[in-house]
């Protein structure tokens, strides 16, 4: 269902808000199905029961593939960027992607994979990932994509956390002008996997890796004599889709788990409405299949639409700061879908190396991942949209399987900073600390959504208890998102960042209690805390205050880039702190309760009042803190 000008948005917002059961009846008509739905929707956020299309079975790869051969068999489904730009690209046809995702489903399945197992991605952005990610939807396999940056720890821990019997990466990866050794650390992490009975190794740089006997086997040798056809599996509506892990306020990353059915319709029903593509655009979204926007719009919207979509293995400065341009500029890109750290790291680079391209292909530009700050929403607009091109700001979240809250590209207006208004199906609620609904406009509150929609992760995986207590808790009956948000005087929505411990590092979510735990393994430290403050580039920075056992023992540096060391190894590098300072004592409650506020607006270089210190069992420690700080 695509809505095409603003009275028809408003008509299916009303629409889904007051017969949802109609509305999503007629959007899924729109898929193939084995068998239809007994029921569309049932369940809500106190019984936590959530189910979307019932007694219907389907296979989401014969949406994304088959459904497409007959019109769409010899359009272009996927081109491949390397990451060297003079490495010749790859192009896949509907025909060809379907070929090859049959190919690697009969790989897994000659490995011993059946409906519901666990399958661990640890790879770089190569093909194969993405044809490995449905190969096991075709196969009825569980896939968990663990994003090629995260450590041997990290990845042991989740591995281990799904229970997955088969782990696919690769030798190394590329990664600008660097090389990962990803299947040393796989090889790394397994020591502590027990359960791991095949690895699938996908040769990129060739390095010289090490093959255990039996368990180890090189992929594409598989691939190349595995049939080119297989039968999808049969699945149930609520049959797992995938687990994806994400960070919290608390405790190990969470393992979110997606359905089938219902983050079908959602990836489908939000990819066409929010991106408007025409049948010849050509779409890329510079995300990593690791994360969820590479699930739901690298991977499984724009194929459900039979869209043409670009992947890229590289990084946007390499070989130079122009590569976006020139990949843009080469393919002929129509929508182009990039987080604001990206935007504001090329905006802080020679303004030639963007001009020098051509890009009068672009006709619409999307955000993601974290608040999109005025001046980049305005260069964005002006320097690479030349101001011809809408601008969509996306805000969602693993847990929300797609996007919430969005312009809809030339049908709803853009407006700098915003996302601005819900998509159908999705009813924002503001509420302030005691949970009370803040109504009116404009407001400022916490964000939370009323009733459940299709593409809501349905628990933690082996964890139901642990999804009630961390979403349906804080406001009884609502989901709570952990971020903040303003709604203006026309009822549009701007996220202003998360409320909660989680810090949004260059749109990577990053739990500060994690992070603490990394530098609480240090010998030296007896207690940390962690808080986020602004960084011009990344959104966020990671700020540490450490206590330490010995302070005679430390030297400034030191202490950073050992207490990096630990961080890159427990959870990998993109959690490490910009800045530590050592203190010999945290503001605490009469409760023990660490107070962040305080050390928040420090960590900000922020001289305003601190609020009420007066319950804190150690007011003295603030002054000693702020000195150190240099305030
Ligand atoms: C933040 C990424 C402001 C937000 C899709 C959210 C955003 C978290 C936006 C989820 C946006 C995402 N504007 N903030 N357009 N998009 N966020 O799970 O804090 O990796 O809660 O999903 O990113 O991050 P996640």
């Amino acid at each position: 269902m695509k809505l095409t000008s603003k009275a028809a948005y408003q008509e299916a917002w009303a629409e889904a808000l007051n017969s949802p059961e109609a509305f999503w009846d007629k959007v899924a008509k729109e898929y193939s199905w084995h068998k239809p739905w007994d029921k569309v929707c049932s369940g809500d956020f106190n019984s936590l029961d959530i189910k979307w299309f019932e007694g219907a079975s389907l296979n989401i790869t014969e949406n994304c593939l088959d459904r497409h051969l007959e019109t769409r068999g010899d359009k272009t489904a996927i081109i491949w960027e390397a990451n060297d730009p003079n490495e010749k690209e790859i192009c896949l046809t509907y025909k060809e992607l379907h070929a090859d995702v049959c190919r690697f489903s009969n790989v897994l399945k000659d490995q011993g994979v059946q409906k519901g197992d666990r399958v661990v991605f640890y790879m770089s952005m190569v093909p194969e990932l993405l044809t490995g990610v449905l190969a096991c939807a075709r196969i009825g396999a569980i896939h968990s994509v663990v994003f090629g940056g995260f450590s041997a720890q990290a990845l042991a821990g989740r591995v281990n956390d799904c229970e997955a019997k088969i782990v696919v990466t690769c030798d190394e990866a590329f990664r600008g002008g660097k090389t990962i050794a990803l299947k040393a650390i796989t090889d790394e992490a397994l020591e502590s996997c027990p359960g791991v009975e095949k690895v699938l190794v996908r040769e990129r740089t060739g390095a010289k890796v090490t093959y255990k006997e039996g368990r180890d086997h090189k992929l594409m040798e598989l691939l190349k004599d595995a049939s080119t056809t297989c039968e999808p599996t049969e699945m149930n509506a609520e049959d797992p889709l995938f687990i994806l892990y994400t960070s919290g306020s608390t405790g190990t990353p969470k393992g979110l788990m997606h359905t089938t059915a219902g983050y079908m319709v959602w990836a489908g029903f939000t990819f066409e409405n929010v991106f408007q593509m025409e049948e010849n655009d050509t779409y890329w979204c510079s995300a990593d299949i690791g994360w969820i926007t590479g699930h739901s719009y690298i991977t499984y919207g724009p194929l459900l639409k039979g869209a043409t979509t670009l992947m890229f293995e590289g990084v946007p400065t390499y070989p130079a700061a122009d590569r976006f341009w020139d990949v843009i500029d080469k393919y002929k890109v129509t929508h182009f879908y990039t987080a604001p750290t990206a935007i504001r790291a090329l905006m802080a680079c020679d303004i030639e190396l963007v001009r020098k391209h051509d890009l009068s292909s672009l006709k619409v530009l999307g955000s993601v991942g974290e608040p999109i700050n005025e001046e980049a929403w305005e260069w964005y607009h002006k320097e690479v949209g030349k101001e011809r091109c809408p601008i969509v700001d996306t805000w969602w979240q693993t847990e929300t399987g797609g996007i919430m809250i969005s312009s809809l590209a030339g049908v709803t207006e853009s407006v700098p900073a915003h996302a601005t208004l819900p998509m159908p199906g999705i009813q924002p609620l503001l509420v302030d600390a005691e949970g009370k609904e803040v109504s009116g406009s404009p407001a400022e509150g916490n964000l939370c959504i009323e009733k459940p929609w299709p593409g809501i992760a349905r628990t933690i995986w082996g964890n139901h208890d642990r999804y009630k207590e961390t979403y349906f808790t804080t406001y009884p009956g609502r989901y709570f998102t952990g971020d903040g948000a303003k709604r203006d005087s026309e009822s549009r929505y701007r996220i202003t960042g998360r409320v909660d411990d989680v810090i949004n590092v260059s749109g990577h979510r990053i739990g500060t209690a994690e992070v603490e735990d990394a530098i609480n393994e240090h010998e030296n430290i007896i207690e940390s805390a962690v808080v986020g403050f602004p960084h011009e580039i990344k959104g966020q920075g990671i700020y540490a205050y450490v206590i330490c056992q010995d302070s005679s023992k430390i030297e400034g540096e030191n202490i950073q880039k050992e207490l990096n060391a630990h961080i890159t190894k427990m959870i990998g590098p993109i959690a490490k702190a910009d800045c530590v300072q050592v203190v010999s004592g945290l503001p605490k409650t009469r409760s023990g309760k660490i107070m962040r506020r305080i050390l928040r607006k420090i960590a900000a270089k922020d001289t305003g009042d601190l609020g009420d210190i007066s319950t804190l069992l150690n007011p003295e420690v603030v002054d000693e803190i702020k000195k150190g700080a240099g305030l």
